[in-house]
Order: structure tokens, then C-alpha cells, then sequence
């Protein structure tokens, strides 16, 4: 595991600790707010997130609104299902000694691969060690069986993935998660892999919630906001 030298504090990089009032931290919580009303008919406890494309902003959604569930006192478990280029580790300064792999790989146990994060109520379960064939290993029946156990230990349960487009790890966790939620990049994601993105939500046993675009320009911030639109 390399460690990161002159690394920012985990407030610095994620608004909805360092910034609750500010107007993105706001776009987080009308996100949580759609789909806590999404739940209403039937409870919603595992939600994916993904994307068409790497670096449109999937583990940066992901994390703040982990954070805003938590800040609303849900017990919250975000798992870094990225098993190709996972990065909540180092988003939140935790470990990746033992993670998801190695409880599916019966290396470790679930109780010593979560850990708690300073944020109250929000828990993490890191990628592991980097397998040979992540799709097979997020397939399997382990990871089902896991995924239930976690419903009853958490309130809800948050998955990163890698871009759908780019390999089938993402499809797979879509139809093993009760909703998801994709994220397209502003000036970036082309409208063609969006909507193919889409369709492959849309074909999988998840409910597709809806879409954050992401990246929006904003005046006077180095982050840019963050939209969220119901139904696709
Ligand atoms: N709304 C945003 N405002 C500013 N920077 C962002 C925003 N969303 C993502 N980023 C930055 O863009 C990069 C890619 O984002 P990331 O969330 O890691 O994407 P992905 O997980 O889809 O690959 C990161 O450096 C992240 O800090
Ligand atoms: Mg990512």
C-alpha cells in the first residue's frame, strides 16, 4: 500500500465535511432527500453508483453522499466495489491491509475489514487486495450473501464502481443492488455513452434512480456542483 505524501486532510477533500452549508454540500442532501422519497414505496437499502467513463465523479458523489447520510444519523457502510482503480482509501486516509477481497476470499472477516471513519455512523469497507478477475469475484454467491448481511447490519449500504462502459464489473453490482445512480460529467461524457450507460441500468434488476450531472461550473469555487434529475 503507497502512502501519500503531504496528504490533504479528508475534510479538504470532501465538501459535505468541510463545507456542510455550502451550496454543493446542499445538492448532496436534495440527492439523499430523492432518494430517501424514492424509498418511500419500497425501501431502497443498497445503492450503486456509476458512470459511463473513469473520472466523471462517481467515488467523489459517493463519498459526500455517504457523508450526508451519516450527518442525518443513518448507519451508513460505503464499500469501494471499484476492485480496478479503487480510491475511497485514500479519499478517507484508511488502511487496504484487508477489504472486501479478502472477506470474499475468506482471508479475513467482515468484523476486522470495516472501519469506522471520523465521521459518526459512517463506516467503510475498502476494496482489498486488487484480484486477478474482479468481475468473477463480484458474481459470485459470496458477494450476494454478503450484500444481505450487510442490509441487516446497516441502515443503507453505498457501493462505488468502475465505468460501466469500460468493463462489466458495474452491470454485474446493478443487478445484485436495489437502485442505482449514474453520473455524467458536464462537457465531457458524450450524450451517446450516456444513454448507452442508461440502457444498461435500465436492463438490469436495479431501479435506476436517476442522474447527477456533475462538474457543472460554478463562480467562485474550486468544486464544482454537483445536479441531481429524477427519473431517466
Ligand atoms: N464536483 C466536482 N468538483 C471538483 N472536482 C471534482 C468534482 N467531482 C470530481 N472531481 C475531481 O475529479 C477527479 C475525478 O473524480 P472521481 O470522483 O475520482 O471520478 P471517478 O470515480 O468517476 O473516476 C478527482 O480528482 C475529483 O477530485
Ligand atoms: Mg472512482
Amino acid at each position: 500500500m503507497g502512502k501519500r505524501k503531504n496528504k490533504k486532510p479528508i475534510e479538504k477533500l470532501l465538501i459535505a465535511i468541510e463545507s456542510p452549508r455550502s451550496p454543493i454540500s446542499e445538492q448532496y442532501r436534495t440527492l439523499r432527500t430523492n432518494i430517501q422519497y424514492a424509498s418511500v414505496d419500497k425501501e431502497l437499502k443498497t445503492i450503486m453508483i456509476t458512470s459511463p467513463n473513469p473520472g466523471e465523479g462517481k467515488s467523489t458523489t459517493i463519498a459526500n453522499l455517504a457523508i450526508v447520510f451519516a450527518q442525518q444519523g443513518k448507519k451508513v457502510l460505503l464499500v469501494d466495489t471499484d476492485l480496478r482503480k479503487p480510491t475511497i482509501h485514500y479519499t478517507f486516509h484508511m488502511h487496504n491491509t484487508v477489504g472486501l477481497t479478502n472477506v470474499l476470499m475468506k482471508q479475513s472477516i467482515l468484523g476486522e475489514a470495516i472501519q469506522q471513519t471520523p465521521v459518526t455512523d459512517l463506516y467503510i469497507l475498502t476494496c482489498g487486495t486488487i484480484p486477478p478477475y474482479p468481475a468473477e469475484l463480484l458474481g459470485s454467491t459470496m458477494m450476494t450473501e454478503l450484500i444481505e448481511r450487510l442490509k441487516v447490519d446497516f441502515d443503507i449500504v453505498l457501493f462505488d464502481t468502475p465505468p460501466l462502459l469500460a468493463v462489466t464489473d458495474a452491470q454485474i453490482l446493478a443487478n445484485k443492488c436495489d437502485a442505482a445512480i449514474l453520473v455524467v460529467k458536464s462537457g465531457s461524457t458524450e450524450r451517446e455513452g450516456a444513454i448507452r450507460a442508461r440502457d444498461i441500468l435500465a436492463n438490469s434488476s436495479c431501479r435506476l434512480l436517476g442522474t447527477v450531472l456533475n462538474n457543472k461550473k460554478m463562480k467562485d469555487s474550486q468544486y464544482q456542483t454537483t445536479y441531481y434529475y429524477g427519473q431517466t
